[in-house]
């Protein structure tokens, strides 16, 4: 039997944070709009986030907040866009909300009334859905035999139906957590149309080490320090985590999106104290090392660390007034920079974003348009923009989807 054909002037593929925002601001411009998604459930990411509580936006966000091989692209959406008229929005949803830290703005209750705004404003602008459905095929056809002239439209085959439209915008996001619908389908697209797609990694996500590296380690899963950790030029002073696989915590989630495969890490696991210094205040006392480290880092962790990096000097049995002053400098060096070099990356399955997509040279920065196919748009998470931890990567869904929705 022939599929129903059905015309709109803009077709979304990807119901998720992006989806639903440039949905919303082209129905306000009274486009016909239909929103099509492969998930039974309405955005699983935006309800499994923060917690169940959404960190929706943040404050302070600006381009240096994200990763990009073009660190400006997102500018201008950004400032189209910004925090403060998200909040307005939830704001005028009656939506409570609280501030964690440095700007990260969080939901009171959950993250299913950010769920339940967007919808509504959808529905008040007029937005059709249909999901879940599968999109089996796009191609981008003449409509008139006007060779100078030629108009072209986008034909979306479902396995429901044929849909029609002038703008296509693709909002299918990254491919972390593969098992609550992520595919790749945004950046197969990309290619279907011989738009570039950067190098893929994830983002956000736990650092893994081999077995020998972190024997020991494994023991205190569960205990974090707080800690500056920096590589390549860059660092974050939160919370680092251990865990059965490795290192995990805002500090490492933040610093993975920056690690290079074979390079090491550098933790400060005393990024306000000087260890030489503590030290020299200790230098004649009968105290045991390990014990007075203790005092500033949990005791588990103080026993293991010292075995593991300094089996040789004895610390956890040795009173400081035992030590020669090299062996404390040594000690009191690793303290400032204890250098761990990963063997990996927990994976997509658990990574909040995916690093890169599609090349941003490859769009408008104002419209999120191709530059080289009219009508067809990429917002949200697939473009090569990501944000750092703290509500950044849905401003850039917010702000996006914002910029697609007033061009299409
Ligand atoms: P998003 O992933 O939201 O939506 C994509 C949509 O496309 C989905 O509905 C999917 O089903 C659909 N789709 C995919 N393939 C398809 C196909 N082939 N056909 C049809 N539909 C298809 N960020 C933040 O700022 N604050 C936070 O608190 C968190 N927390 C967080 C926790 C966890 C566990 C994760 C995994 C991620 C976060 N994030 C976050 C990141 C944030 O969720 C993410 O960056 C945005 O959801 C991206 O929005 P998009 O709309 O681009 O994609």
């Amino acid at each position: 039997m022939a599929l129903r054909k059905i015309s709109k002037d803009v077709a979304i593929i990807g119901a998720g944070a992006a989806g639903m925002m440039c949905a919303i601001e082209a129905g306000k411009r009274g486009r016909s709009v239909i929103l099509l998604d492969h998930a039974r459930k309405l955005a699983e990411k935006v309800r499994i986030s923060g917690g169940g509580r959404c960190n929706f936006t943040n404050r302070h966000a600006t381009a240096e907040n994200y990763l990009s091989a073009n660190p400006h692209f997102c500018r201008s959406a950004l400032a189209r866009f910004t925090p403060q008229d998200f909040i307005a929005l939830v704001e005028k949803h009656g939506i409570r909300y609280h501030e964690k830290k440095s700007g990260q703005l969080f939901c009171d209750n959950s993250s299913q009334q950010i769920i339940d705004m967007l919808q509504h404003e959808c529905a008040k602008a007029g937005v059709e859905w249909q999901m879940p459905s599968q999109v089996q095929r796009v191609e981008h056809v003449s409509v008139n035999n006007d060779e100078q002239y030629a108009k072209k439209k986008f034909l979306i085959t479902t396995e429901r139906n044929i849909v029609a439209v002038d703008s296509l915008v693709i909002a299918t996001g990254g491919l972390s957590i593969p098992q609550i619908g992520a595919s790749a389908f945004g950046y197969q697209i990309a290619d279907q149309f011989g738009i570039r797609v950067t190098s893929l990694r994830p983002g956000l996500v736990g650092l893994t080490f081999t077995a020998g590296d972190f024997a020991g380690f494994k023991d205190i899963s569960g205990i974090s320090v707080d800690a500056a950790v920096s590589c390549a030029g860059v660092s974050f002073r939160e919370n680092v985590l251990f865990t059965h696989r490795g290192l995990s915590g805002p500090a490492i989630l933040q610093i993975s999106s920056y690690w290079q495969p074979g390079k090491p890490l550098h933790i400060d696991l005393l990024p306000q104290q000087n260890a030489q210094q503590i030290f020299l205040e200790y230098r004649q006392s009968a105290l045991m090392l390990s014990n007075l480290l203790a005092c500033y880092l949990p005791k588990r962790f103080v026993q293991i660390w010292c075995a593991v990096n300094f089996a040789e000097l004895l610390i956890t049995t040795k009173p400081m007034n035992q030590f020669h002053d090299n062996e404390l400098r040594q000690v009191a060096d690793k303290i400032h920079d204890w250098q761990v070099v990963p063997s990996g990356t927990t994976g997509y399955k658990k990574a909040e974003v995916t690093l890169g997509g599609v090349d941003t040279h490859e769009l408008s920065s104002k419209t999120m348009e191709s530059r080289h196919i009219s009508g067809l748009y990429f917002i949200g998470e697939v473009v090569d923009v990501t944000g750092q931890l703290g509500g950044y990567n849905f401003q850039w869904a917010w702000s996006s989807g914002y910029a697609a929705g007033q061009a299409v």
